[in-house]
């Protein structure tokens, strides 16, 4: 009976916090509501203390970063934990009702019992906001230290991950409850909370860390190791711990779960070698060595789900190689096109002409980026005819397809944007601006507030 009700308690933070996304959700509409013959809050404190943000020309409430300002701000005038105590509750109140003598905005509440007045109390006294399932875009910021948080729905920024400095792969637990990012500044795999988007914990790597992924089971995280003579660190969801260092051929930048999750694939630029390690022992069952460096990869599926293919970008390639899962061996080269009349760009291409793929989840869109023309270029599987040629901005990143399959997501790293190209029209739809040379991307489902 007591284990129930305990249950049935509402989420509440320890005193002396109140909840951001608490507020965000609840409290910052009552800043915008009118209330008959008062003037709204917004009015009068867009100027004035304590500050909420300036409205943009249009909009009807704030946007992430100018919500986090006003929280900042605000929280300065509650007492966590004593509404009875806190200027923000006493200032608008009735004097008869409890509050304080003088407010120069006038007495919006008549009496403690008042549904808005509620909702303030609720929140000083640490109320939060359950996590819900939402799918979300991650794009990390290479020379930054934040992640954005992208709702594909609505093309806005509706979070933040701070204290990440250099962040460099990123992807999210197969349960929506974490976010695992590789961290280059401090060389630990930092685990971010889906729900408040603070960092957990951070984990000690072996060496220098490039791109990670997760076992399909998600009791595994696999680390990318770019130093020394290579490997691919093994991380335990559990105990949140690195168990295991695997060594592989030569030092790593990205490493792969296959879609049906019995193989973990590393590719090392400077062996140009892939190396494929049983997900299950954990030990390395083979490697292939191609012509120049392993760059971005992706993989088709066989009908039973098994891996068809590797598709593998390559140093200094324009293009794509496709590696037989089964065979081991390449069978086949792709070359992007050289669209007439266009400029080719050749300034910072960082070895990597094309470095960036994504593949519909229904199996039969396969995207490709070219830095050399500022594009991403869509062709059909299987038979990887080219479909189109769509115009995205100046180096153009990775790539990510959220689980409808409906958007592209491309990092442009040279325009510290996110563009959204829809996948019926191919056509750009949207434009988001994000942080300092934004690279990795990657989509899911998220329990978030
Ligand atoms: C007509 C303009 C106006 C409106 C509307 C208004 N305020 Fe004010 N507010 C003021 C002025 C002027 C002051 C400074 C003088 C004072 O303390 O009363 C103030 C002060 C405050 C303070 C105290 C700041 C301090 O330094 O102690 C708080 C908290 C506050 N307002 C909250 C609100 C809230 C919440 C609302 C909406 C429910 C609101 N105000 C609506 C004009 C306004």
């Amino acid at each position: 009976m007591t284990a129930l009700w305990l249950l049935a308690l509402p989420l509440a933070l320890p005193a002396q916090q109140v909840d951001y996304a608490y507020f965000k959700q609840h409290v910052q509409p009552i800043f915008l509501k009118k209330r008959p013959g008062h003037a709204r809050c917004v009015t009068c404190h867009d100027h004035r203390s304590p500050q909420l943000q300036p409205l943009a020309a249009g909009a009807s409430t704030w946007d992430e970063a100018q919500s986090r300002k006003n929280f900042a701000i605000w929280k300065l005038f509650v007492v966590p934990g004593q509404p009875l105590k806190s200027q923000m509750l006493l200032h608008p109140l009735a004097r008869a009702a409890g509050g304080d003598s003088f407010h120069g905005g006038g007495k919006h509440w008549q009496s403690q019992n008042d549904p808005e007045w509620q909702t303030l109390a609720a929140w000083v006294k640490g109320q939060t906001v359950p996590a819900s399932a939402v799918t979300r875009v991650l794009q990390s910021n290479s020379a930054g230290d934040t992640i954005h948080v992208i709702d594909p729905a609505t093309h806005q920024v509706v979070g933040m991950i701070e204290d990440i400095e250099v962040p460099h792969g990123l992807v999210i637990s197969p349960d929506g409850s974490r976010i695992y990012v590789t961290n280059e500044s401090r060389v630990t795999l930092d685990v971010v909370d889906a729900g408040s988007l603070a960092v957990l914990r951070r984990i000690p790597l072996s060496g220098l860390p490039n791109n990670v992924d997760v076992a399909k089971d998600g009791r595994h995280v696999y680390v990318g190791i770019r130093q020394g003579t290579g490997a691919v660190d093994v991380i335990d969801t559990s105990t949140l711990t690195n168990v295991k260092s695997v060594p592989v051929k030569g030092e790593i930048h990205n490493v792969y779960v296959t879609p049906d999750g019995k193989h973990v694939v590393a590719g090392s630029i400077a062996s140009s070698t892939i190396s494929v390690i049983d997900a299950a022992t954990h030990t390395l069952s083979w490697t292939l060595t191609l012509s120049s460096g392993i760059r971005p990869m992706t993989f088709t599926r066989n009908a039973d789900g098994s891996t068809k293919d590797i598709i593998v970008q390559l140093s200094d390639f324009h293009g794509f190689a496709l590696v037989d899962f089964a065979t081991r061996k390449e069978t086949r080269r792709i070359t992007l096109p050289d669209p007439p009349g266009q400029h080719k760009e050749t300034e910072g291409l960082q070895g990597s002409p094309s470095h960036g793929l994504a593949i519909t989840p229904d199996g039969k869109l396969l995207w490709a980026t070219s830095k050399y023309y500022d594009s991403v270029m869509a062709y059909s599987l299987p038979d990887y005819k080219l479909l189109k040629v769509v115009k995205v901005g100046l180096h153009p990143d990775w790539l990510t397809i959220p689980p409808d399959g409906k958007q592209l997501f491309v990092a442009v790293a040279g325009d510290d944007i996110t563009v959204v190209v829809d996948n019926k029209t191919m056509e750009v739809v949207k434009k988001i601006p994000v942080g300092a040379v934004p690279k990795r991307i990657t989509s899911g489902v998220l329990k978030m507030k």
